[in-house]
């Protein structure tokens, strides 16, 4: 069985950190469908130090969806350290440094993404949590900053180095940091990661938005795992799917209308368990586009869940248009 550090997994394909989405209900929601490992989207490592914020049920990993990882993004590596241990001791099972982020406000912290130009104390922060935690660690990068500023070195630097230093594993997203997500992902540098770290498990991300694609993407030559971004929101089914193809076996039936329904009610209610009625409403909705996506009516059952204001009305709109 593939291992990432010394966490099992039955298949080479994980939910990735999202930002605003892969909060415990969506990450609860990927590993039933065969996630075997979900993550936190992005936290800022100064949460950390402030101990409450740390125990509010919003940060907490649920008992039942282990593994799962933290992610942290931060430009000190001594904080960088601190929120890792923090993290760890509240029970994510592993961590994950975002040398990624493209946001304007996080670049102009020096964080993120702005590190692959400053490899560094890119380097600094991943030897500092290697050292004070002991759970697996990964990094995540995307291929450079820019075009032809330089920082593809700055890339390979960090590669090279949390390589030489017992990184557990490097997810590298195939786009540059001011590419934001225009373009398609550059599936090459995951290759040439493969080809010049052949001992360091790599875990390919960019536009995985089927089946059929995401195997093709994972081969000897490329990556060893899979982060499905995207691709999941909305869509866990998508999990189930490339399990059955990975196995040999054909794809699962389409999950029925009501089938449907009732994911995206149990969903809603992990939402609305961690939000106040009118925030979990208004929540819910980034992931109504992606569910409705598979409804034969697609446009008006979107328009149908947005209009809902309260949790009632949303739970009557999903009874009425999936059939339950
Ligand atoms: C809305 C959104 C939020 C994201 N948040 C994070 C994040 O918190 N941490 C991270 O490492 N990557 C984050 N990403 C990047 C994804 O993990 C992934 O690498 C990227 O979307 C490419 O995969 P895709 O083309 O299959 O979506 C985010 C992407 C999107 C679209």
């Amino acid at each position: 069985m593939l291992k990432l550090g010394n966490i099992k997994l039955d298949m080479p394909v994980i939910q990735a950190p999202l930002s605003g989405y892969t909060d415990r209900a969506m990450r609860t929601i990927s590993r039933r469908f065969g996630a075997p490992l979900t993550f936190t989207g992005v936290l800022l490592d100064k949460i950390a130090l402030h101990k409450k914020a740390v125990r509010k049920l919003l940060f907490q990993p649920g008992e039942d969806e282990h593994p799962v990882g933290a992610q942290i993004i931060g430009a000190n590596p001594d904080t960088m350290a601190k929120a890792a241990a923090a993290f760890e001791k509240i029970g994510f099972d592993i961590i994950d440094l975002n040398f990624a982020c493209p946001a304007p406000k996080v670049l102009r912290r020096g964080r993120g993404g702005s590190l692959l130009c400053n490899p560094k104390v890119a380097i600094e922060i991943y030897k500092c949590v290697r050292e004070t935690v002991k759970c697996p660690v990964l990094i995540k990068l995307r291929s450079s900053f820019g075009t032809d500023d330089g920082s593809r070195e700055g890339f390979w630097q960090i590669c090279e180095e949390a390589a030489a230093n017992g990184v557990d594993a490097i997810a590298i997203h195939g786009r540059s940091v001011k590419q934001r997500y225009r373009g398609l992902a550059d599936w090459g540098i995951i290759d040439e990661a493969k080809r010049r770290f052949p001992n360091t498990t790599i875990i390919g991300s960019g536009d995985l938005f089927d089946p059929e694609t995401i195997v093709s993407r994972l081969g000897s030559n490329s990556a060893d795992i899979v982060a499905i971004a995207r691709g999941a929101i909305g869509n866990p089914w998508i999990f189930a799917e490339t399990k059955a193809l990975l196995a040999g076996t054909p794809k699962p039936e389409p999950p029925g209308l009501t089938e449907q329904g009732q994911v995206i009610l149990d969903h809603f209610e992990m939402i609305a368990q961690m939000r106040t009625a009118i925030k979990a409403v208004r929540y819910f909705r980034k992931f109504a586009t992606g569910y409705c996506k598979r409804h034969p009516q697609r446009k008006k059952a979107q328009l149908a869940l947005m209009a809902a204001k309260t949790p009632q009305q949303l739970t009557d709109t999903v009874k009425q248009w999936y059939g339950l």
